[in-house]
C-alpha cells in the first residue's frame, strides 16, 4: 500500500510518520508515504498556485493548472491510484470507509489551502471527497492525516494485535466500554470492583451495560440504532 500526499505544505504531514505505530509499519514496508507539491508543477514564472475567486468572494482559490498537471503525472505513473480530496463540503468520513480503503493499493490525498480548490479539479480527478467533520480547518492536511491514520491501522500487520480491531467503537452501534489499567486504586479512584473479580461472564455483562450508558449519553442516535438492531 502507498499513500501520496498532494500538498503545498508536506512538512505539516511528515512529522506524523516519524514516531509510533505508523513509523514501525513504514519501517516494516507495510506501507510507504510520498509527497507531491502542486507548486512544482506550476507553469507560472513565479510558481504561483492560487488566484482570486472568479465571480467574487473572499480569499484565494487554488488554480486548476498546477493540480491538473500534478495529478496527470501521478495517474500516468500509476493507473490504479485512488484519488481523495479533502474538503468540508463533502460526505463525512466513517470507520466503514477506513476499512474499505485499507484494501486499496495506492491512495492520493489532495489537500486544499486558502479558500479551497477550483471545483473543476475535483470534478476531473476525485474518486472520492471527504469531510472529517462540521468545522473548517485552515487546510486539508490534518484531514488527510486523520483519514490516512484511520485507514492504515486497518491494513494487515499495522496493529500488533488484530483482535483489537473487531471490538472497537463503531464496529457495532455501541461505543466501546471504558478501559482501566493498574493500579486498581489510584489515590482513592477505584476500578469497578466487578472488573477485579475475574468472572468473565459478569465482566462482559457489565461492559455491555457501561457501553449502553456511554452511547445513550454521548451518541443518542447510535443508541437508538443499537436498540433497533437488538430487536
Ligand atoms: N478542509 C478544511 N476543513 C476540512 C474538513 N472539516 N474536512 C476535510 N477537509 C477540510
Amino acid at each position: 500500500m502507498k499513500f501520496t500526499f498532494v500538498t503545498l505544505f508536506s512538512n505539516l504531514v511528515k512529522g506524523y510518520f516519524q514516531d509510533s505505530i505508523l513509523k514501525r509499519a513504514i519501517d516494516k514496508d507495510i506501507f510507504s508515504v510520498d509527497y507531491l507539491n502542486p507548486r512544482d508543477f506550476s507553469n507560472n514564472k513565479h510558481f504561483k498556485v492560487d488566484d482570486t475567486a472568479v465571480g467574487g468572494g473572499a480569499g484565494m482559490v487554488m488554480n486548476p493548472q498546477p493540480l491538473f498537471t500534478a495529478l496527470d503525472t501521478l495517474k500516468k505513473q500509476e493507473e490504479d491510484i485512488h484519488i481523495i480530496f479533502m474538503t468540508p463540503v463533502a460526505k463525512p468520513f466513517s470507520q466503514n470507509d477506513a476499512k474499505r480503503l485499507a484494501k486499496k493499493s495506492h491512495i492520493a490525498f489532495v489537500s486544499g489551502r486558502y479558500e479551497g480548490i477550483d471545483e473543476r479539479v475535483i470534478e476531473e480527478y476525485a474518486d472520492e471527497v471527504f469531510s472529517i467533520g462540521d468545522y473548517i480547518l485552515t487546510g486539508g492536511e490534518l484531514a488527510s492525516l486523520v483519514i490516512c491514520d484511520a485507514v492504515s491501522r486497518n491494513i494487515d500487520g499495522v496493529l500488533g494485535n488484530s483482535d483489537s480491531l473487531s471490538i472497537e467503537s463503531f464496529e457495532t452501534p455501541l461505543l466501546e466500554a471504558p478501559s482501566f489499567s493498574k493500579p486498581k486504586n489510584y489515590e482513592g479512584n477505584c476500578v469497578p470492583s466487578e472488573y477485579l473479580k475475574g468472572n468473565h461472564s459478569k465482566i462482559r455483562t457489565l461492559k455491555i451495560a457501561l457501553s449502553e450508558c456511554k452511547t445513550k449519553f454521548f451518541r443518542p442516535e447510535q443508541h437508538l440504532k443499537h436498540k433497533i438492531t437488538k430487536r
